[in-house]
């Protein structure tokens, strides 16, 4: 595997998913929590970060815990670093070096600018720059204004680079990561969906042995996987349960239902709506929302797990991005939203956790999931948020403003689907707001809701844009909206991105 230590940039996860794109393992650990190095670390990436190598307290590493003894690879603040504690100068930049920029010298026969063009495009985003380096470093690639662009330690496996390969913009980019990853550290390109399914059923086997394991579905692509997985293992011991919360997509409790019983899990759906209505009742706020959401489901999940002879493992979908522990760089971050999931249940339950995903990007874990032969509808889906519509309907909520929102919801994502849109759309969703507005229908005054419509694009959910849709399509549906759903007469398009605006109203 390939060890990739975070200094805080934005692009760290960048470089994992580009690493593992060449089917080579790689793992994302903080520069101050060095893993010892064993036989199966075939190399280091040193990322970006956002701090400045010359600020006081920067984050750095000790070189020698693996310099000489793996190939090593600096990426921009990566390379200011060895730079720098190696004897040469960083210094802030003149001129902006943020955006394209393309290569003005290449040294060809070095391994790891092997096939990478001149005139290659290069994605730079930098503020200091890499004055002077040590008589021992050899300069392999250059822009028209950053000198060094590249370098290598002589006589040493150890590489630095100024711009940004794991960026898309940098267009050749993964040949030179490929270089670095495959041919220089000589890591095995055995990373494939095909194999990390089988050692996964294998580890799977042996851990859970004969043991009962429960597992809570939503629907979503993450449990859903982890779920076949799991059942591949174990067959019935695996009791998967799908919990109606009143909240969900019209008609999904069904369809999913049906579809989790047509894989041949063995599944309990369990209708808990008016628990969730009744605690619920007369809350606005939508943290408190989220609360009495996540912990009905909790009671809900804890009741129906008791009834399940013996059980003494939870499993999760949770995924590789959740667990990554990020480099200390930015300071604690706030908290924005509390995102529940099944959160709090392994301490109340005392049960042990197992999961199967746990070291794979969203990319892989759907890529698995194809090659289980997963419905692709499933795994094309929408993120939906845990509390579901709940925290779509802003204000308080009840069954009635549910099954407005729901018929809404249902012709917006209906017609996504229908005009071709809902694959080109990161998630897409309906409001409803806590406000009337005056209309007139036929010679009618009417005083009645608004709603609104919301359709990002985004990578990771972590910022979004909102998506043009057609005019065409918007005024279709804003027309089937207000035609045949009884109580809304005006719709509205969310055109706010994120930041500022989040891609949940609440
Ligand atoms: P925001 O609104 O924070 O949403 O921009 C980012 C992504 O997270 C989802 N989301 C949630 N998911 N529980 C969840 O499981 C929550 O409480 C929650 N709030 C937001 C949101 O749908 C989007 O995909």
């Amino acid at each position: 595997q390939i060890l990739i230590l975070d200094f805080g940039s934005q692009y760290t996860q960048l470089i994992a998913r580009r690493v593992r794109e060449l089917n080579v393992y790689c793992e994302i650990h903080p520069f101050n929590k060095v893993p010892a190095l064993t036989p199966d670390i075939k190399g280091v990436i040193l990322s970006g970060s956002p701090c400045s190598v010359r600020q006081e307290n920067a984050p750095t590493v000790d070189l020698s815990l693996f310099r000489g003894k793996v190939p090593v690879l600096g990426v921009c603040y990566g390379a200011q670093l060895m730079a720098q504690q190696l004897g040469g100068s960083v210094t802030p930049s003149k001129i902006r070096e943020y955006g394209r920029a393309k290569l003005s010298t290449v040294d060809h026969h070095n391994d790891l600018l092997k096939e990478i063009s001149l005139d290659s495009q290069v994605w730079m985003s930098h503020g200091d720059t890499i004055e002077a380096v040590p008589d021992n470093f050899e300069l392999i690639a250059s822009t028209s204004s950053v000198r060094v662009a590249a370098f290598q330690i002589k006589n040493e496996k150890t590489f630095g680079i100024q711009f940004h390969p794991e960026v898309t913009h940098s267009t050749e980019g993964k040949n030179l990561l490929r270089n670095f990853v495959v041919h220089i550290c000589n890591s095995a390109q055995d990373w494939t969906p095909d194999q990390f399914i089988e050692t996964t059923i294998t580890d799977l086997k042996q851990k859970l042995g004969n043991d009962q394991v429960v597992m809570a579905l939503s629907g979503g692509v993450d449990s859903t996987v982890a779920a076949i997985l799991v059942h591949k293992a174990i067959g019935k011991n695996l009791h998967c349960i799908f919990v109606d919360n009143g909240l969900l997509r019209k008609d999904e409790f069904t369809q999913v239902l049906e579809s989790y019983k047509g894989m041949g899990l063995n599944i309990k759906g369990v209708d808990a709506k008016d628990k969730f209505y009744t605690a619920l009742n007369g809350l606005t706020e939508p943290e408190s929302k989220r609360k009495a959401i996540g912990k009905t489901f909790i009671d809900v999940f804890d009741e129906e797990s008791h009834q399940i002879k013996d059980v003494k493992w939870l499993g999760q979908g949770t995924i590789y991005p959740d667990v990554i522990e990020s480099a200390p760089v930015m300071g604690p971050s706030q908290t924005i939203k509390s995102h529940h999931n099944v959160g709090g249940l392994p301490e109340k339950m005392k049960l042990k956790i197992v999961e199967p995903l746990n070291t794979l990007f969203k990319d892989e874990v759907r890529l698995v999931g194809k090659t289980l032969g997963i419905d692709p509808t499933i795994l094309g889906r929408h993120p939906f948020p845990g509390p579901g519509l709940g925290i779509r309907i802003l204000g308080d909520i009840n069954a009635e403003k549910v099954s407005v929102l729901q018929e809404v919801d249902a012709i917006f994502i209906g017609g996504l689907r229908k005009h071709g849109l809902y694959d080109k759309v990161w998630q897409a969703g309906a409001m409803l707001l806590p406000i009337q507005s005056v209309g007139v229908m036929g010679d009618e005054r009417t005083y009645e809701r608004v709603v609104a419509l919301r359709a990002v694009s985004s990578i990771d959910g972590m910022t979004a844009d909102w998506v043009h849709l057609p005019y065409e399509f918007l005024a279709e549906i804003s027309n089937e909206i207000i035609n045949k759903v009884k109580g809304v007469n005006r719709v509205v398009y969310d055109i706010s991105s994120k930041p500022p605006a989040t891609i949940e109203w609440e």
